[in-house]
């Protein structure tokens, strides 16, 4: 949907949300469905039970590739950029992508996959990651993609959880000056998944990997034994497109289950609104597609408007911190969609990268993953996008499938660090601690969603119940998104950061408790406490509160260790930037961790830590004090 002006953002909205069934059915019309639905919506939020054009017959790749064939077959879909910057891109057109779509999608079918099952994908960013997810929603198997950095014992877990029967891999992934070895870790997991029965491998590094008979086969071998067409499998607009695993609160990461019909409306409308997409534009997304960002905006969002999307392989600052701006002249991409992260470490390179650039093409910025301070809003503002780029920032998440608060390019007003104001068809409220709602403006509290939007989630994958618990339990009847905002005096909406036991590290959800349980699996631990902290590049840092009685030679060596013990359990991405051994931790007398005062010494105010009289033993947090100031 474009919408043009103020005015017209302000009528669309109020009809959304005056007669949401219509609004959405508007903008489902805009696809190409076999049969339409009975019944846009049917919901409640205390079950929940929500779904989304019932009894609609659709494929998302039909949407994705064959109706762009006829006028755009030859338009480039898919344009790939390397690693290494003197390797050639490449670039697959809709016509050719289909080709390989559907060539994968009987290699699928050809290894037994059918429609419901579950496929994991641990692929690099090439352009063979995206043949594989719309090959997977082909057939109707349903994908989840686990991002490159995590573990063999995460992927095994998230395999397991999901049953997967097959998974799609390569040997190796590139990311700057690291090599990946991908099949390596995949050989690791699957001694504990006995329910993968193949392992598809794509060549990409060339690094040398085990092939075990029976079970593994490469992927350039597979498809050329294919045919080229593959009729799309016709799926219930309520079928499963995708599980993506994401970190909560608790221990386990939670299958967040999106499905066809509502995600597909959602992640097409989002993209073509906020961003302004333009026909013929190039538009830019540089997560990876192991994140829901790379499923919406890399994948599924431009491809289902005929977009042209560009895949980076790499890294912003690799060979030198001027790639990114060199892959943006060199593609002369128009959309350039990034994470806060990203423009603080590139700001840390000074200007002379970005200002010896020519970035003329650039039309649009946007932002997404964490809020954005303002001195970033302004560097990206001023030397990316030249101040006459408007910066989307995008709020949503892993569970919303789609945009939900966010600027519309050109339409309405930007304000930095401010998410600012909601989607046409999102109504969000903010909540105090009772669920009181707050009205009015100047006003702050948690963030929930009162009614239903197509692209939310539907379950969590096996575990129902859990979704009711950690979205619909907190406040009655609302959707509790776990993040807090507040609403200026002109009704805008800034997004504070997370309010449950959850950190944000490079716009990467990571789970304390996750982390917790995993240093504790170190022979040496006996307790830990993980909190977040303000840090410069990634928005916030972890910083680990240790019990560890008798170390082996020195502090330094336990705590590599223990980084050690992360990577294995979790992966890279959950390391500790800070690790401090002591030798208790604040507890009440019943027993549970005071973190309110563990996070208040992490950000190094302990002037006002409250009422510390409840404690087990208030001697601790003088300790903690002290060891924190020499760390
Ligand atoms: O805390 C919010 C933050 O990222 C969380 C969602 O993380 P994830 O599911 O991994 O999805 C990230 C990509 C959509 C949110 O609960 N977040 C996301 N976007 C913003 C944000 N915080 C502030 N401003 C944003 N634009």
């Amino acid at each position: 949907m474009q919408i043009n002006s103020f005015d017209e953002y302000q009528k669309v909205y109020k009809q959304s949300v005056e007669q949401p069934e219509e609004f959405w059915a508007g903008i489902a019309d805009t696809f190409k469905w076999r049969k339409k639905w009975d019944k846009v919506l049917s919901w409640n939020f205390s079950e929940p039970n929500i779904k989304w054009f019932e009894g609609g017959k659709l494929n998302i790749t039909e949407n994705c590739l064959d109706r762009h064939l006829e006028k755009n077959g030859d338009k480039p879909a898919i344009i790939w950029e390397s690693n290494d910057p003197e390797k050639d891109s490449v670039t697959l057109t809709y016509k050719i992508l289909h080709e390989q779509v559907c060539r994968f999608a009987n290699v699928l079918k050809k290894n037994h996959v059918k429609k419901g099952d579950r496929v994991c994908i641990y692929m690099p960013m090439v352009p063979e990651l995206a043949v594989a997810v719309l090959a997977c929603a082909r057939i109707g198997a349903v994908h989840s993609v686990v991002f490159g950095g995590f573990s063999a014992k995460s992927i095994a877990d998230r395999i397991n959880d999901a049953q997967c029967k097959l998974v799609i891999t390569a040997d190796g992934a590139f990311r700057g000056a690291k090599q990946i070895q991908l099949k390596e870790v995949i050989d690791d997991a699957l001694i504990g998944c006995p329910s993968v029965e193949k392992v598809i491998v794509l060549t990409h590094t060339r690094t040398p990997v085990s092939m075990l008979k029976g079970r593994d086969l490469w992927f350039e071998d597979e498809i050329k034994l294919v045919d080229t067409y593959c009729p799309a499998e016709e799926m219930d607009a309520e079928d499963m497109l995708f599980i993506l695993y994401t970190s909560g609160s608790t221990g386990k990461p939670k299958g967040v289950v999106h499905t066809v019909g509502g995600y597909m409306v959602y992640a097409g409308y989002t993209f073509s609104t906020a961003f302004n997409y333009q026909p013929d534009e190039i538009f830019f997304c540089t997560a990876d597609i192991g994140w829901i960002t790379g499923h919406s905006y890399i994948v599924y969002g431009p491809l289902s408007q005929g977009a042209t999307t560009l895949m980076f392989e790499g890294v912003p600052t690799y060979p030198t911190p001027a790639r990114l701006w060199e892959v943006v002249d060199k593609h002369k991409v128009n959309i350039l969609y990034t994470a806060p992260t990203a423009i603080r470490s590139l700001m840390g390179f000074g200007n002379e990268p970005v200002d010896g650039a020519d970035l003329s093409s650039l039309r649009v910025l946007g932002s997404v993953g964490e809020p954005i301070n303002e001195e970033a809003w302004h560097w990206f503002d001023e030397h990316v996008g030249k101040k006459k780029c408007p910066i989307v920032d995008t709020w949503w998440q892993t569970e919303t499938g789609g945009l939900m608060i966010s600027p519309i390019a050109f339409v309405t007003p930007t304000k930095p660090s401010y998410a600012t104001l909601p989607l046409p068809g999102v109504q969000p409220v903010l909540v105090d601690e009772q669920g009181n709602i707050i009205e009015g403006n100047d006003v702050s509290g948690n963030l929930c969603i009162k009614f239903p939007w197509p692209g939310m989630l539907r379950t969590t994958y096996g575990d129902h119940e859990r979704c009711k618990l950690t979205y619909f339990s907190t406040y009655e009847n609302l959707y509790f998104t776990g993040d807090g905002c507040l609403r200026d005096a002109d009704g805008y909406y800034k997004i504070t950061g997370r309010v449950d036991d959850v950190i944000n590290v490079s716009g990467h959800r990571i789970g304390t408790a996750e982390v917790e349980n995993a240093i504790n699996m170190h022979a040496g631990v006996v307790e830990s406490a993980v909190v977040g902290y303000p840090h410069d590049v990634k928005g916030q840092g972890i910083y680990a509160f240790v019990i560890f009685p008798n170390p082996h030679s020195d502090a330094d060596l336990s705590r590599k260790d223990i980084l050690q013990t992360v990577t294995r359990v979790i992966g890279a991405i959950a390391k500790p930037d800070k690790i401090l051994f002591v030798s208790g931790l604040p507890k009440t007398r019943s027993g549970k961790i005071m973190r309110r005062i563990l996070r208040k010494i992490a950000e190094g105010d302990t002037s006002n830590l409250g009422d510390i009289s409840t404690l087990q033993d208030p001697g601790v947090v003088d300790e903690i004090i002290d060891k924190a100031r020499q760390l």
